[in-house]
């Protein structure tokens, strides 16, 4: 049993993560939430009791032996090694650390054992990654992977909270005849729009979205070699991200072999029945815990290449499901020691 705190517990990612530890039985001695000062006082039921979230503090952490965070980025640069200092093993779903050489970036079906090197900070990666190394992996253990083309079709609860929001409060207005409210959290209209801009944009024209999938899936699948070439774009859809997927392996894989290889693969579930205009779709995931592969079909031009298309739901796999297995995978792989 554990002693356990939630920091970013009022956020759309830490309501989620409140879900799962009770609904995956995670063994808890106690438990707090805390997040700002905006947050502190407001409650929340875990597992039938009420607890009052309370600001992020030092003495927040005492006796703490694992926090599930995420909150900014911002924040937990500063919090996170405070906590991991009070003695906790931190697992942050920010991008704050997911790059820094001594942070292990986890995605259990893919590099659990990654878990063993942290020295006090596990990073969640991010979400649009998380989903296509679950998927690409049994391809790469059958066949190496050798490059990926994503197109991401991004859902606005990616943005957190105020993402779902400026969604919700365009769609009302348009409902009632009236002009919308200016964006916001996105830089233009979500609602009747697809944005290809997510985060900022660098000099190479890439966005810092698109840099974080091509670095953490090296990262993750421990190959530098691996060219990913993405386009991150946001959708008005309230959950679940979507991809369209194009991957070169280093010898062919057939549509047979892939789905078979999907079939035994541990947090993929295939749904492709193209004639039954059966394929994954956002709306039948969210709520999911799984990845879900379909469309499946050869390149018309390179025998090595495959087309798919991936959906998940980015709050639970691509967050706290994700942050709550990597805790409860270091419980399993170092049960004294964390
Ligand atoms: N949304 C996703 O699909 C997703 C997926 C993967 C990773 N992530 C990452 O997870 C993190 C949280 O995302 P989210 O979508 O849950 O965002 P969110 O809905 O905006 O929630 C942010 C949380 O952080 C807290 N917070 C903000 N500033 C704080 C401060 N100064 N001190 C203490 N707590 C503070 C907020 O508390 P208040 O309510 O008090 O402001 C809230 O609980 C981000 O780093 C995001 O990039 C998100």
């Amino acid at each position: 049993m554990r002693h356990v705190a939630v920091v970013g517990a009022s956020g759309a990612v830490g309501e989620r993560m409140i879900r799962l530890l009770e609904e995956r039985e995670f063994p808890i001695a106690s438990i707090r939430f805390l997040a700002s000062e905006r947050s502190a006082g407001k409650t929340v039921t875990f597992r039938g009791e009420s607890h009052t979230i309370r600001p992020l503090a030092p003495e927040a952490f005492e006796g703490v032996e694992i926090v599930l965070s995420s909150t900014p980025a911002s924040v937990s640069r500063e919090w996170s090694p405070v906590a991991a200092r009070a003695g906790a093993v931190v697992v942050d779903n920010s991008s704050a650390f997911r790059m820094e050489p001594d942070v292990p970036l986890v995605v259990p079906e893919v590099n659990p054992r990654d878990i063993l090197k942290h020295r006090g900070i596990i990073a969640n990666p991010n979400c649009s990654t998380i989903q296509m190394v679950v998927a690409l992996k049994p391809l790469h253990d059958a066949a190496r992977v050798r490059r990926v083309v994503v197109s991401t079709y991004q859902s606005v609860s990616g943005a957190g909270q105020k993402g779902i929001t400026e969604l919700d409060r365009q769609s009302e207005a348009a409902y009632r005849g009236e002009a919308p409210p200016s964006p916001s959290k996105f830089p233009h209209p979500i609602l009747g729009n697809c944005i290809p801009q997510i985060d900022d944009f660098l000099p190479t024209g890439y966005t810092k979205e698109e840099m974080k999938m091509v670095n953490e899936t090296r990262k993750i699948m421990g190959d530098p070699t691996i060219e990913v070439s993405p386009t991150c774009v946001r959708v008005p859809v309230p959950f679940c991200h979507s991809e369209s997927i194009l991957v070169e392996t280093e010898r062919p894989i057939s549509v047979e072999e892939a789905r078979a290889l999907w079939a035994d693969a541990p947090g993929v579930t295939v749904v492709d029945d193209p004639l039954a205009r059966a394929y994954p779709l956002a709306t039948t995931a969210a709520e999911k815990d799984d990845v879900f592969v379909g469309r499946i079909r050869p390149d018309l031009g390179r025998p090595n290449a495959l087309l798919f298309w991936c959906v998940s739901d980015n709050l639970r796999k691509g967050a706290a499901t994700n942050a709550v297995q990597i805790a409860e995978k270091l419980l399993e792989l170092a049960p004294v020691e964390v």
